[in-house]
């Protein structure tokens, strides 16, 4: 959870978030902070109803401090109505979250393991749609177009060149369903692409995310109907690369302690 929590753009570890909020102790409710009214309400969501939580069950707190307030200002090429339907299934993935690990808290008190295991792969599907769209949010606007200094020279360094690590993403991006991924991994202790075809299907242990890519239809579809190449040209035009440059400096303070050893 630590890594995931240092990954997502303003992460907190549940515990870290009671504390910063000053409700450790006090049994407050979270659910009011699981869903993003101003940010739905933009998109002409029903704001009424919030996840029902107990504060027994570890829940999935740390996207829900996330603030993409300024995601509708920061990106211009690609419409508010076309990232409204990234953000009615964020919003969908955090409740359907919080809601299995419910459920799972009471299956895994009986001997009804089918339902167990039910729940188990829900909860990951969910969890990961919400973890990726969170980093997806994050790592998408104009304001910040400039290659950091550290992930040039890991690009260079594992890649060869810049025009070799966009060639094997954009080919990455045009064949998956789903994701495409530049993470580090602190098994290779480089670079790497991954793509994946659902949330929680075909990305390798221990490589952090750093740069996010939705290429699921919803993505793009609105805008750019099947030209998906145009959509990935936008999102190419789009990277807040000082949030790549920050979760790969995390990655890296994670791969050091990992290896006990520097890696750069
Ligand atoms: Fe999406």
């Amino acid at each position: 959870m630590s890594v995931v929590a240092n990954w997502v753009e303003q992460g907190l570890s549940r515990r870290d978030f009671l504390k910063q909020s000053g409700a450790l102790g006090l049994g407050l409710g979270l659910s009011s902070l699981l869903s993003f009214p101003g940010l739905a309400a933009a998109c002409g969501m029903d704001t009424s109803s919030k996840a029902k939580n107990s504060s027994e069950i570890p829940l999935l707190s740390p996207l829900g401090v996330q603030d993409f307030s300024g995601l509708k200002d920061r990106v211009s090429k690609i419409t508010w109505p076309q990232l409204c339907q990234h953000i009615g299934l964020y919003e969908g993935y955090v409740k359907k979250t919080n809601d299995a690990l419910t459920q799972l808290a009471t299956a895994r008190t009986t001997s009804d393991y089918s339902t167990a295991r039910t729940l188990q792969l829900n909860h990951s599907f969910a969890r990961n749609g919400a973890i990726l769209h969170a980093a997806y949010f994050n790592n998408l606007g104009e304001d910040q177009p400039t290659i950091g200094p550290l992930t040039a020279k890991l690009i260079a360094r594992d890649f060869g060149s810049e025009a070799a690590f966009w060639g094997e993403l954009m080919a990455i991006a045009k064949a998956m369903r789903g994701w495409v991924i530049v993470g580090y991994s602190t098994a290779e202790n480089r670079l790497v692409h991954h793509g994946l075809d659902a949330h929680d299907g075909g990305s390798p242990l221990a490589s952090i995310p750093l740069l996010v890519l939705d290429v699921y239809e919803h993505a793009y579809m609105i805008d750019f109907g099947t030209n998906r190449a145009g959509y990935l040209d936008v999102f190419k035009a789009s990277i807040r690369w000082g949030v790549v440059e920050d979760r790969l400096k995390q990655a890296l303070a994670v791969a050091n302690t990992l290896n006990h050893h520097p890696v750069v």
